[in-house]
């Protein structure tokens, strides 16, 4: 395989992979030591991010903190959703049981990916995740499960902009689990622990 992506790929002794997305200016290594947190079985396959701002690897492009490169978004969800696909054979990954982990910038393409290509993924756990955009198709993610972390103090991503993503999933048939915790944009201890809980009862 000529991957599309750099990336780090972890082998599992289960079905499940994990496909962990960094926040800007993250890069592939970033997470594995959460992706091994929330399941100490998954295979774990994470890609860096290929747009830089200002040398900062992200998932797409934004005009402005909360304001994205629609274009460029739409782009970009493609591609990695692609890349996804193109992993399973190499990898022996099941695409059936592919969950999203992703945290800011890495949460928002997870969940555009959600919007755009829901066949990719058969849940995801968003950290700090905004709606990044509005589909233009009907949604159907009846079969999809969804686990969302946000932060009541988070000046990067409103909980009314956490809303607005979880009403969305909801409208669509997803089975979504918000926590609003008392905490800023970083991840807390806390959200490690609620977000294993959660996958540990898939
Ligand atoms: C984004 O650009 O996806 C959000 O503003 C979160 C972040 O700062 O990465």
């Amino acid at each position: 395989m000529t991957p599309d992506f750099i990336h780090e790929f972890v082998p599992g002794s289960s079905n499940r992979t994990l496909l962990l997305l960094h926040g800007t200016g993250g890069n592939e290594r970033d997470l594995i030591p959460l992706g091994r947190e929330l399941d100490p079985n998954a295979a774990l396959l994470s890609p860096r991010g290929k747009v830089l701002e200002n040398g900062m690897p992200r998932f797409f492009r934004r005009v402005a903190e909360g304001v994205f490169d629609l274009e460029d978004l739409q782009k970009r969800t493609h591609e990695l959703a692609d890349f996804v696909a193109a992993a399973a054979d190499p990898y022996d990954i099941d695409k059936k049981n592919i969950i999203a982990v992703g945290y800011s910038n890495g949460a928002n393409i997870a969940a555009s990916v959600l919007l755009l290509r829901p066949e990719t993924f058969a849940g995801a756990i968003l950290f700090r995740a905004m709606l990044p955009l509005e589909p233009q198709k009907p949604l159907e993610l009846a079969n999809v499960r969804v686990w969302i972390g946000a932060g009541n103090y988070d000046p990067i991503i409103p909980t009314s902009e956490t809303q607005r993503l979880v009403e969305l999933l909801r409208h669509a048939g997803a089975d979504v689990t918000v926590r609003f915790l008392n905490a800023g944009h970083a991840l807390t201890p806390e959200d490690i622990s609620l977000a294993r809980d959660w996958l540990r009862g898939l």
